[in-house]
């Protein structure tokens, strides 16, 4: 971990109040750690944006188990990626609906590719992915 550099910003005021405000909100103590926070967000949005990064996250979805073989076809995409696919938690949600939380690990591509073969099946109610660069 690098040693801490001071530098100075000239910003408008009135964008420093509104974003004085703002990390009041979210709860940051100081600019200093907030900028730092923004600052790695952006060097994960830019690192995200490459195709063949290697990536963490996970594919969440929602969906009617009493929908005809959409268990199997879920099942099938998923044995498809089984070298991306780290593990799977599933959780009953009431009569109707399961919950899947699917981790995933490696090329961004091959998981956007999986998101939206899962996202796209019939009876996926609902689906989010999230991605981490490693
Ligand atoms: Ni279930």
């Amino acid at each position: 971990m690098g040693k801490l550099t001071r530098f100075g910003v000239s910003v408008n005021s009135d964008l420093l109040v509104k974003f004085d405000s703002v990390l009041k909100n979210q709860n940051y103590s100081t600019r200093s750690k907030a900028i730092e926070d923004f600052m790695r967000q952006t060097i994960v949005n830019c690192e995200l944006s490459n195709d063949s990064s290697q990536v963490v996250g996970s594919i969440n979805i929602i969906y009617d188990h009493h929908r005809r073989e959409l268990l199997g076809k879920l099942t099938d995409i998923q044995h498809d990626f089984q070298a991306i696919i780290l593990s799977s938690h599933h959780i009953h949600l009431g009569h109707h609906n399961c919950f899947e939380a699917i981790i995933v690990k490696g090329e961004k591509k091959s998981i956007e590719e999986l998101a939206s073969k899962i996202k796209s099946t019939k009876g996926v109610k609902n689906s989010t992915l999230r991605l981490i660069p490693l």
